[in-house]
Order: structure tokens, then C-alpha cells, then sequence
């Protein structure tokens, strides 16, 4: 998988589609996955009440709700998708329903700028960096996490027979799909690099990988998503056979697999 080689102004298209009913699956998974590391990174960064928050591709909306309770009663929070509807309404909280490579984003507005399995999506990573840097007030935070997707030959741990080689001809055809899309498998782990060259100060980033388990919401996550790409999947070449395999896999509480692991990173906006 070669790192951020797509340029940043190449046109993508998101991989997923948040009108499909995989996809409210798909997305309520993701927060069940993710959303207490979230809260914990976003908890140390001092979110509190007051602040003025930016949630790009907010997905289910669960941090944007979340992030709602942290900064009521006089804060706000703007949640941006290309595709809102999962997004709970909340005084607090305006929906945008709208695409964060070409939407103005503001100059100087927000306290956090938060996003989560976006970037890694987006041929113009690199620019909506800079945009949601420019988005930032003053000592305002960047946090980002996004999952890094170069090491798929080590996730499989133990299953049934059959299991491993299904698991990896399925991880290495969505991330295929994937990138051809304008997805960069490589790019979480350019992150804090990136941030740093944006102009962010105090630039830091962690690691987060977990195991999960058969019928756990990782698991499950992997069956979904082979559900919603199916049709793709056949054209890259994995085997009906293979998709029946890794969906029974992923019930299967024997089964035992790595997370991609998740890198988070922050930074500051100087003060000045
Ligand atoms: C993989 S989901 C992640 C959702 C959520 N942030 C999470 O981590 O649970 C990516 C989300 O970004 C949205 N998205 C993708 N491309 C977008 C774009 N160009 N503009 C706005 N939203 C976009 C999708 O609609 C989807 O809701």
C-alpha cells in the first residue's frame, strides 16, 4: 500500500454510503467501537462547557452528542457530513449536510476541530488540513484519528478453518476498493507529521489497537462492511464462498483478530 500517494486535488468518492441500511449499522458500530478512546483523548484536551466545537464527517453523531454535553449550556457544536442522516438533532447542535472538501469551514472560530475516519478517505486530505487548522481559534485543538490500514496480514489471530486466508482476501480487496476511491491505507501514520507542517504546535500522537473478539462490535463491523461492498468485493475478485466464510467467522466467538490500529493526533493552533 504506498503512503499519501494520491494527489490532493484528484477527485475521490467515499467508499461508503450512509443511505445503504449496512450503513446504519455501520456507523453505530463505529461508535461503539470508538467513542470512549474518543472521549478520553477529548477529555484530556479540556473540552468543556463553552466551547465552540467542529465535528467533521460526524458519522452517527454520537461524538457530536457527546461533545453537546461536554460544552452545555453556552458552547456549541457544528457537525458537517456529506450525508446527515444519522445525526441526532440537539439544541446545541447544528447539522451541515454538506462536503467538507469545498464547504467554507470559517477563520478562527473553534475551540476543537474533531474528526474521525475521514482524512483517510479524502484525495484532498492534505488541504482540509490546512482549512481546519485556518478553522481553529487561537489555542484551539486539532484532534484526528484515523485507522492505519497497512498491516493486514497481522490482524487475523485464530478462527476456523478457512477463516484466515478469507479474513485477508477480504481486508486487502476493500482496502483495494478503497484506494481506488482516493483513500490512503498509509496516511494515519503520516498524521503527526502532517499536522506539525500545517503549522499546529504541540503536535502529539498515540496509538490505540485492541483485539476483538467474534459476535463482538469489531467483528461485526468486518461483516458489515462486507455486506455493503459485496458487489464490489465480487468485482475485486473475493469468492462468494470467502464472504460466507468471514461472516460465520465473525460470529464466531472462538475467532480472535488485531483492530486496525487507530492513531489519534493532536495539535494547537499558536496563540497568536
Ligand atoms: C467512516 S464514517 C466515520 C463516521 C464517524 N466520524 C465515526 O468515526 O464514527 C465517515 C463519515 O464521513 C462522511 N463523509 C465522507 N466524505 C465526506 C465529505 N467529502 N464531506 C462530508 N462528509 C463526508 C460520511 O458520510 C460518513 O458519515
Amino acid at each position: 500500500m504506498t503512503a499519501s500517494s494520491s494527489a490532493d486535488t484528484s477527485v475521490g468518492r467515499y467508499t461508503f454510503d450512509n443511505a445503504t441500511r449496512e450503513a446504519a449499522q455501520q456507523v453505530r458500530l463505529l461508535a461503539e467501537i470508538l467513542d470512549e478512546h474518543t472521549a478520553d483523548v477529548l477529555i484530556q484536551e479540556g473540552v468543556t462547557t463553552g466551547w465552540r466545537c467542529l465535528d467533521l464527517g460526524a458519522g452517527a453523531g454520537t461524538v457530536t452528542a457527546w461533545l453537546a454535553e461536554q460544552v452545555s449550556p453556552t458552547g456549541r457544536v457544528v457537525a458537517i457530513d456529506a450525508d446527515p442522516r444519522h445525526i441526532r438533532s440537539h439544541d446545541l447542535v447544528e447539522v451541515r449536510a454538506a462536503d467538507v472538501t469545498t464547504i467554507d469551514l470559517g477563520d478562527g472560530v473553534y475551540d476543537l476541530v474533531h474528526a474521525r475516519l475521514l482524512f483517510m478517505h479524502l484525495p484532498q486530505r492534505r488541504q482540509l488540513l490546512r482549512r481546519a487548522v485556518a478553522a481553529l481559534a487561537p489555542s484551539g485543538v486539532l484532534v484526528i484519528s484515523d485507522w492505519d490500514c497497512t498491516r493486514l496480514d497481522e490482524m487475523f489471530c485464530d478462527g476456523p478453518p478457512g477463516l484466515a486466508e478469507a479474513f485477508l482476501a477480504f481486508q486487502q480487496a476493500l482496502v483495494g476498493i478503497a484506494t481506488a476511491n482516493g483513500a490512503d491505507a498509509g496516511w494515519a501514520r503520516e498524521l503527526p507529521l502532517a499536522m506539525r507542517r500545517a503549522g499546529l504546535t504541540d503536535v502529539r500522537a498515540r496509538l490505540h489497537t485492541e483485539t476483538w473478539d467474534g459476535g463482538t462490535a469489531g467483528c461485526l463491523l468486518h461483516a458489515s462492511n462486507s455486506r455493503q461492498m459485496q458487489d464490489a468485493l465480487y468485482r475485486a475478485g473475493v469468492t462468494r464462498a470467502q464472504l460466507d466464510i468471514l461472516r460465520e467467522g465473525m460470529s464466531d466467538p472462538h475467532t480472535l483478530a488485531w483492530s486496525y490500529p487507530m492513531v489519534t493526533a493532536v495539535g494547537r493552533r499558536a496563540d497568536n
